[in-house]
């Protein structure tokens, strides 16, 4: 027998357009173990998808999830290609747990990760995302979701002109990796890490082939260029999103405030004026959910649609959220 999705409504869910932000589903109880929830996701796979794409996020709660394995199985439940974390190009430094699931982000409690798609600074980037807590802060620690496609639309009606210099133009990233792991920060995977190498030789094999320019710094740190991405991506269906990591970057990026053009220049080369960071960065928080995470939650992000980062937390209690991503 099927068991029906239960939807349910928690404070401050955005409404966007004719979708809810995100939708939440609550197990009634008639989940009660972990073959089952399989089962469940299987049966309500197309209208679980169907929920992603009209809102771009949906939480779940309630389920038999209660560790990383656990949630390797949920996740993996989807049957989503995997995207694995050593083949990425992600900046921050995370630990595996399984092949699939890793720790979010290993950045010290007080550091504010701020809205970003995952790792569209990078030319290879995940297309779903699944949150897992395994054990919430006791104060602080939400993530962050933003509808980007809300924010886009807002833009263009704001400031069509740079809506559209942002779209014609793309962007440029430019990132130092360390020589070393750096735990203290939240860009601070080494570049033999980050670029899964052992070598400078075959770092800049791996960078040229990916299309970077790029300048070994004298303490054996690497700057590195991307070519051009893109700063909006169109998603086909009519809806244009805001896909890149201009707030994160502008935020929190070490001296990126100071200097913007430091680390993010329009495809071009040209500056990207700070009026049009700080428009973006104000408009992103009209169309931003905190989700205050309660232990054993689970949240499937779609990476086009919805940005997401990481607010400061406090406490005794080790805040814990692992992640696995997905390529669809
Ligand atoms: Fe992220």
């Amino acid at each position: 027998m099927k068991t029906a999705i239960n939807y349910a409504e928690v404070p401050h869910q955005l409404q966007c357009g004719d979708s809810v932000f995100p939708r939440v589903i609550v197990n009634d109880g008639s989940v009660t173990n972990l073959s089952e929830c399989e089962r469940w996701i299987n049966d309500n796979i197309d209208v679980l998808e169907g929920a992603l794409k009209s809102s771009g996020a949906i939480l779940f709660r309630g389920f038999p999830v209660n560790s990383a394995e656990t949630f390797d199985t949920f996740s993996n439940a989807f049957a989503y290609p995997n995207f694995t974390y050593k083949e990425s190009l992600s900046n921050a430094v995370r630990i595996n747990f399984t092949e699939r699931v890793f720790t979010a982000n290993e950045a010290p409690k007080e550091v504010e990760i701020y809205l970003h798609h995952e790792m569209a600074q990078t030319p290879i980037s995940p297309s779903k995302i699944f949150f897992f807590c395994k054990s919430a802060a006791n104060e602080g620690g939400a993530t962050p979701l933003c509808r980007s496609d809300m924010l886009f639309a807002e833009l263009l009606k704001r400031a069509p002109e740079v809506a559209q210099e942002f779209a014609s133009k793309g962007l440029k990233y430019t990132t130092h990796m360390p020589a070393e792991d750096d735990l203290r920060s939240g860009q601070g995977r080494s570049w033999m890490s980050t670029l899964s190498v052992e070598s400078k030789e075959q770092a800049e094999h791996k960078l040229a082939e990916l299309k970077y320019s790029w300048k070994w710094m004298p303490d054996g740190s690497l700057k590195a260029t991307t070519p051009v991405l893109p700063a909006v991506v169109d998603l086909g269906n009519g809806v244009k999103v805001f896909y890149n990591q201009l707030i994160a970057a502008y935020m929190g990026w070490k001296g990126v405030k100071e200097n913007p053009a430091s680390a993010i220049t329009f495809g071009d080369g040209s500056h990207i004026p700070v009026a049009a960071l700080e428009l973006v960065t104000s408009i992103a928080e009209q169309f931003t959910f905190d989700l205050p995470w309660q232990d054993g939650d689970v949240a499937l992000v779609d990476n086009y649609m919805a940005m997401h980062g990481r607010k400061p937390y406090s406490g005794e209690r080790k805040r814990e959220v692992l992640v696995a991503l997905a390529m669809n």
